[in-house]
């Protein structure tokens, strides 16, 4: 048999014919929009490593939220920025700390909309590790079960304020479990676990912890994120946190972990989502801003690209510029 040239090419032809064929469909109901809530009022505060990302207040977020969900953007991740920071990270788990607050004020103005937190403690420790920091004879070490209680303790607390969705990110064994077993103990038993299941430690967040003034005061964080290098351990770490009871799974970052994102979609069952973290948007708005990239052409391309990976939901700061191109 002998094929004209054109053989693949034919169906690409007509705009119309590429609308037919389109495999992958990006939605704005894909998205989730972080926020960094911080103190004050009527505050909004640029993050100067991310620009058209901003710390709010209380007040500030819901007008954002009500913006976002406006737009159909079905959920937020909420961060907080408290006024103050200590070893062992009290404002994560007060019961009138800053995200707490603003969960429950979201959840009052706008009720439709998703609300996720984050559990961990990076924001609010003075060392900026994500749990307790102990002596050690390497220096110090981060104390996986000391740890374990307070992030319990957060997302119980959250969970109080009115919270949907818990999203643990400090990396300790077990965490998923210990919350799990804290919610259905304090009567949470709807809350979700939105795990960070697969979170690499990763250059990728540093403009993250410029905007969580959280970068770590000393050490790293490779003793409990991921190294790049591996996926078997992204393998175990999601296995685990499903028999611990996750009810979602996260790869994170996610551009230079498209495998990972895949190789989780085929194995599980459970909702997959991807954080297109701090770092690869301030690349692309970076590029945008000196004319290098076509902002629009290229967040959509690459918020396509995750999705034809795998991931069912995205976690973007583009969300909000996504949106309004996607309607
Ligand atoms: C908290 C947390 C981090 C991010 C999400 N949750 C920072 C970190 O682990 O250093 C990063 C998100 C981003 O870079 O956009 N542990």
């Amino acid at each position: 048999m002998s094929f004209p040239s054109t053989r693949l090419r034919r169906l690409r032809k007509t705009v119309g014919l590429r609308r037919m064929t389109k495999e992958t469909f990006l939605g704005v109901e894909d998205l989730v929009a972080p926020l960094f809530v911080r103190s004050g009022r009527r505050t909004r505060k640029e993050i100067a490593s991310m620009p058209g990302q901003y710390q709010l207040s209380i007040d500030e977020s819901v007008v954002e939220a009500e913006e976002l969900y406006e737009m159909g953007i079905p959920a937020v991740i909420l961060f907080g920025i408290p006024a103050k920071k200590d070893k062992m990270g009290t404002g994560a788990y007060a019961a009138d700390g800053i995200i707490q607050k603003a969960i429950a004020k979201i959840r009052t103005s706008v009720p439709e909309m998703t609300v996720i937190a984050d559990v961990c403690l990076c924001e609010y420790t003075s060392h900026g590790h994500c749990g307790v920091v102990k002596k050690s004879k390497d220096g110090f070490e981060v104390d996986n079960d000391a740890s374990l209680k307070l992030l319990a303790k957060t997302a119980v607390s959250q969970a109080k304020a009115g919270v949907h969705i818990v999203a643990p990110s400090a990396m300790m064994d077990g965490q998923v479990g210990a919350i799990r077993k804290a919610l259905d103990d304090a009567g949470f038993k709807d809350t979700c676990i939105m795990a960070y299941s697969a979170k690499y430690a990763s250059s990728f967040y540093g403009p993250f912890r410029d905007a969580a003034e959280s970068p770590p005061q000393f050490g790293d964080r490779a003793s409990y994120q991921m190294a790049p290098a591996n996926v078997r351990d992204a393998l175990r770490e999601v296995e685990l946190d499903v028999e611990e009871g996750a009810d979602i799974v996260m790869v994170k970052p996610a551009l230079a972990y498209m495998d990972i994102i895949r190789l989780v979609r085929e194995i599980h069952d459970v909702p997959v989502a991807c954080y297109n973290v701090s770092g690869e948007y301030s690349m692309v708005k970076a590029a945008a801003q000196k004319g290098w990239l076509d902002e629009k052409e290229t967040v959509l391309e690459i918020l396509t690209g995750l999705k034809r990976a795998g991931a069912d939901m995205i976690l973007t700061y583009h969300a909000k510029d996504a949106a309004s191109w996607l309607s």
